[in-house]
């Protein structure tokens, strides 16, 4: 019989041998046990663990190896972030992404870019580094900036190599894991008669697999990979799309065959045509095509919008449709007042994603109308117990796209839209703005309140890991927390979780009180992009947030900024930002003149942390840090391009000059900035003069 202090010398004797094995293998001075070996040590490892699982916080090495999915898994700052792509739902995108493109390289209509065209594997991104030429590390998306480390399921992988032919200090290869068509009846049939859940599709059976507690080798030998993409490296490999994925052949990885190159956008929506029509003969699931521009100093110039490129785009297949019946119509409300009909619905698989719920927009859409008081569905009405056809584009929320009114009872009514809010009982307007309706009892309606926690908490604001909407729920309406500076203020009101767990009784042991208040206490470092879209200001979205954070680099900065604005009754230094408009600037000025906002900002500033602003890949040139503003046009640039290279070199690019612009950047034509500028002495810089100081050698 194993006692538990055998079981601890044996954790204490194994964890020594694996770290001491992880770490000659990731120094690369070769390990001294073989990979069985170590496999070995790994499952006596969680062996013992499973029988005395008190011990697992002690010897948290596991944590590396993988843990039961979310929490458990050591989590991982990406290299460089991995990006998502914007979506293109029909050959009118296609066309406006390459419009767009041209218009950024400033191109003649005559001129052609080559496009590689790759299927849209729908399975889960995968980034692999390698140091000198052996598998450091594996990592998932998480959130797109840190992942999970999933390395030992990684390696498990046959797609996978250990090492790879090229020793360079870094090379970071990124693609898709997916779990075969072809085995993955036969994983559900072996868990079916196990009696364990099965996988509702291939997707989830690859997250499922590569994010499992105890790698499973016969699981982790069905999941296959994909690489398309670089994320970190050393040394360039390829100057284009095309000739990387030889390189990655050459290194060992598979790289997907359908793959080609097209000058002519007719050929390649033809072969967009002809791949859907043949995916189903595909031992994987295809979710779309990617179209991504060939040339990679062409892709280097386009660069990235905040969390997507401007040389890719995921030119996604028609959603799937299903036939279901709406058993109630429901009223949320958003943390910004805005009342939102939800359809519930009887659930339906939608290829499959059980669905049982769907958006009606708003009170227009459910009358039959568009947002301009157009007929949509012939001015065919929603109603509690319609048949309605559903749709998922993506990831998107479900939608209705037609009803069966033939199937309608007589006796139906039609859905009358509430004049009060639902949560407060307060009198809802339309907003004239965007024709939504409305409860403007922002402080003191429970449901906006909630919304709002519930934001703040969310992954792109605070990302605070155990806190889901009806623990947030439990928690307002317990009292506990009714405004976001409670969240830091919860770990007082438990004295070693014994309090709180006696006050939050049924459904909370300490283990998870001690894991949330450690997620609590995690989150209060926190980046001053996040942290602005946090508070949840309307209009102040991720992208704003992120152009905001970008601008004043500090919160301090910022906040003072804002202070004296509000003093002098003068939101023009707000203005003369390249990318924030009349109703974001209106939208700030209001939520930092708001007495009450204040208040529970001031509380919530005791707590937190807030991170000065990274730019990312910030290149250091005589611009960074500058203030500019151009005027004219440009010859080897766009408007467009030359912001992005002021973006990324760390300079500030304003709309009107005024003393503490540092450059005037003057190409042809220029306006009466010129003027203003001499006025002012404002150094002035023509087209060469800017290349020069941006060490501009494309
Ligand atoms: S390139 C910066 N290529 O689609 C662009 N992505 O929404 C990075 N995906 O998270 C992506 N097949 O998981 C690229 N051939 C392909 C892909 C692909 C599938 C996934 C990937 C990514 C998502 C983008």
């Amino acid at each position: 019989m194993l006692t538990k202090s055998k079981a601890i010398s044996r954790l204490q004797e194994l964890s020594e041998i694996i770290t001491k094995s992880r770490e000659a293998y990731f120094n690369l001075n070769q390990s001294d046990i073989t990979d069985q070996e170590y496999d070995q040590n790994i499952s006596e490892f969680q062996k013992l663990l499973s029988i005395y699982p008190e011990l697992e916080d002690q010897y948290s090495i596991l944590d590396k190896v993988g843990a039961t999915p979310n929490s458990r898994f050591k989590k991982v700052k990406h290299l460089t972030p991995m990006y998502s792509l914007s979506n293109a739902f029909n050959n009118e995108d296609i066309f406006n992404f390459l419009k767009q493109i041209g218009s950024f390289l400033d191109l003649s209509e005559s001129e052609n870019i080559d496009l590689i065209f790759e299927p849209k594997i729908d399975g889960l991104s995968l980034s692999l580094i390698y140091k000198n030429g052996i598998l450091f590390q594996a990592l998932t998306r998480g959130d797109g900036h840190i992942g999970e480390d999933v390395t030992e399921n990684a390696r498990l992988i046959p797609d996978v190599p250990i090492s790879i032919p090229i020793k360079i200090d870094t090379l970071e290869i990124r693609g898709e894991v997916y779990f075969p068509n072809s085995t993955f009846s036969e994983l559900n049939e072996k868990l079916e008669k196990t009696g364990r859940k099965t996988f509702s599709n291939p997707r989830n059976a690859a997250s499922g697999t590569l994010r499992q507690f105890k790698s499973n080798k016969n699981r982790n030998k069905n999941l296959c990979f994909f690489a398309y993409s670089i994320g970190n490296a050393t040394h360039q490999l390829a100057d284009s799309q095309e000739m990387l994925l030889k390189v990655f052949n050459d290194l060992g990885f598979k790289t997907n065959d359908i793959s080609k190159v097209f000058t002519g956008v007719e050929e390649l929506l033809q072969y967009y045509e002809k791949v859907f029509s043949m995916r189903t003969e595909l031992d994987y699931d295809i979710d779309g095509i990617v179209y991504k521009v060939n040339n990679f100093s062409l892709q280097q110039r386009l660069g990235f919008r905040s969390s997507s490129p401007r040389w890719a785009i995921a030119h996604k297949f028609p959603a799937e449709l299903s036939i279901t019946i709406i058993e109630d119509i429901e009223i949320q409300i958003g943390r910004t007042g805005t009342l939102s009909p939800v359809a519930k619905l009887k659930p339906v698989n939608i290829g499959g994603v059980i669905v049982s719920s769907a958006t009606l927009h708003n009170r227009d859409f459910i009358m039959g109308l568009d947002n301009k008081g157009n007929k949509i569905r012939d001015g065919a009405d929603i109603r509690k117990g319609d048949w309605v056809t559903v749709y998922r584009a993506g990831d998107v929320i479900p939608k209705i796209k037609d009803v069966d009114i033939s199937k309608r009872n007589s006796t139906s009514k039609s859905f009358v839209f509430p004049d009060l809010c639902p949560s407060c009982g307060n009198e809802v307007k339309i907003d004239k703005m965007d024709s939504a309706i409305r409860c403007y009892n922002s402080q003191n309606c429970d449901a906006q309140v909630i919304a709002g926690l519930k934001h703040f908490v969310s992954k792109k604001a605070f990302n605070i890991d155990g806190l889901g909407g009806r623990i947030i729920e439990e928690f307002y309406q317990k009292n506990l927390i009714q405004q976001p500076a409670d969240f830091f203020r919860l770990e007082s009101k438990s004295k070693n979780g014994s309090n709180l767990i006696e006050f939050l009784g049924k459904g909370w042991g300490e283990k998870s009180l001690k894991n949330l208040l450690h997620s609590i206490e995690k989150a209060k470092l926190i980046k001053l992009d996040r942290f602005l879209f946090s508070l949840g200001i309307r209009h102040i979205g991720e992208n704003a947030s992120q152009i905001l954070a970008g601008y004043f680099g500090s919160w301090d900065d910022f906040y003072n900024a804002i202070k004296a604005g509000i003093a002098k009754n003068d939101g023009q230094f707000l203005f003369e930002i390249e990318g924030i408009g009349q109703l974001m600037v209106t939208s700030l000025i209001g939520f930092f003149s708001d007495f009450k906002e204040r208040e529970k900002l001031e509380d919530l500033l005791n707590y937190v942390k807030i991170e000065k602003f990274i730019k990312l890949s910030k290149l250091e040139t005589a611009i960074t840090d500058k203030k500019l503003v151009l005027t004219g046009t440009f010859n080897a640039f766009s408007r467009a391009e030359l912001k992005s290279i002021c973006e990324r070199a760390g300079a500030k690019v304003l709309t009107s000059v005024s003393n503490n612009v540092d450059f005037l950047v003057v190409g042809q034509a220029p306006g009466s900035k010129v003027k203003k500028a001499g006025e002012l002495g404002i150094k002035q810089v023509n087209e060469e003069e800017f290349k020069v100081l941006i060490d501009y050698n494309l």
